[in-house]
Formats: structure tokens, C-alpha cells, sequence
């Protein structure tokens, strides 16, 4: 009786000691990424260079439509975050700027306005509520995972936003891109949508969609 729970308790020390050697798990982006993340380098070739991420200390590129451009540092750009739960990114926004109503299937998002001032918002999923505000520098605001969110520049300045995830990899889908940016028939877009026909073909122009 007092043996076998010995040896239980002995086993569940040796297993939890055992995860605990685990202590991170660097990403090889040569083998393809799973629901759970990369495959672990082999840790004898990991570097402290892994842990370290130098791009997002530049502005993105914002000479576009959006005048918005973003740096991302999910695990494939920043290897040592793979299975860890967390990510961050950088996005620029020109005076004027827009981040394009968008999801993070894959996680929740904080947002921290290092420069300038916007309005962040989403929308709710089950009432469609909207949620916005006005952020200045110093801000933070959190959107839930999964829900349609956005943010714009409305200072005269550019903007920097510093934004954090709860996923080593949150995806993202723009929700124009998903309607407008692709080969969905515009007249599946017209039907599935009641957005008529010649406003989806001028949409599809602009966000290169076929169809
Ligand atoms: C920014 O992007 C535009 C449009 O793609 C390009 O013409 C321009 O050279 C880029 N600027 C820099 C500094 O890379």
C-alpha cells in the first residue's frame, strides 16, 4: 500500500522534473508549423541570437494605400518565442493611417501607443457591440481573441503602435482581403453579402482581387 505510492509519488517528481528541462523550445522553420508550433531546434545549436529580435526597432515601410506598415515578431521571424504563448510586433501608421479591420484567430491582442494618437476599437461577437476610443501615447488597449478589430491615425504625426499577443503565431485575416483580395466570384461576394456587384468589382481593383 505504502510502497506503490511511494513509487507514484517518485514518478510524478520524475516526470514533472522531466517537462522542466524542457525550458524552451527555439523553432526550426524548415519543418512545417503544426497546431501547436515548429518542431525544437536542436538545443545544442541554439544561440542567444534566437532569443533576440533587432527588426522591430526600424518604422515599417507606410508608403501605401493604408499608410500603414507593421513588423511582426511571430516564430516564424523570431524563432525563440515558438511554444511559448507570446509574440509582439511593430506597426507604423502614417498621418492618416489605417490598420484594416482584421481578426487574430489565434489570440489576444494588447496594443501600447508608443507614438502618437489613434482610435482602436473592435466589435463584439455575440451583440456586435462597437468598442472604441480615442488613444493617446501611453495607452493600452486589449481586444479578445478572434474579435474584428482596427486602429487609426487621426494625430498629425505618425503613429507607433507596440502590440503584444497572447500566441506564438496569431494569425491574422483582413477582413477586406478576405472579400476583396482574392478569387471569391463577386457575385458569391453580392449574394453572401448584399454588397452589389460594380462596388465589389471596384473593391476587388483595389485590394487585387479576381473575379
Ligand atoms: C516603401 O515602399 C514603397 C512602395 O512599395 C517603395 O516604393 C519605397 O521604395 C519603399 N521605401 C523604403 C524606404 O523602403
Amino acid at each position: 500500500m505504502f510502497l506503490p505510492l511511494l513509487f507514484t509519488i517518485s514518478l510524478l517528481i520524475s516526470s514533472s522534473a522531466h517537462a522542466s528541462l524542457l525550458d524552451f523550445c527555439v523553432a526550426d522553420p524548415s519543418l512545417p508549423d503544426g497546431p501547436s508550433g515548429y518542431s525544437c531546434k536542436n538545443p545544442a545549436q541554439v544561440t542567444v541570437d534566437d532569443f533576440v529580435y533587432h527588426a522591430l526597432s526600424i518604422p515599417a515601410n507606410t508608403s501605401n494605400l493604408q499608410k500603414f506598415g507593421v513588423t511582426t515578431a511571430f516564430a516564424p521571424q523570431f524563432p525563440g518565442v515558438n511554444g511559448l504563448g507570446i509574440s509582439i510586433a511593430r506597426a507604423d501608421l502614417g498621418v492618416g493611417g489605417v490598420v484594416l479591420l482584421h481578426t487574430h484567430p489565434s489570440a489576444s491582442e494588447l496594443i501600447y501607443v508608443a507614438e502618437g494618437t489613434i482610435v482602436g476599437g473592435f466589435i463584439s461577437g455575440s451583440a456586435n457591440t462597437v468598442y472604441y476610443k480615442t488613444l493617446h501615447k501611453g495607452d493600452v488597449m486589449v481586444f479578445a481573441q478572434g474579435l474584428m478589430h482596427f486602429q487609426f491615425n487621426i494625430g498629425e504625426t505618425p503613429a507607433t503602435i507596440i502590440a503584444s499577443f497572447g500566441s506564438a503565431n496569431p494569425g491574422l485575416q483582413i477582413t477586406a482581403s478576405a472579400l476583396f483580395g482574392n478569387n471569391f466570384p463577386s457575385s458569391f461576394v453580392e449574394k453572401t453579402t448584399f454588397i452589389d456587384e460594380a462596388e465589389v468589382k471596384k473593391l476587388k481593383a483595389v485590394f487585387g482581387g479576381t473575379g
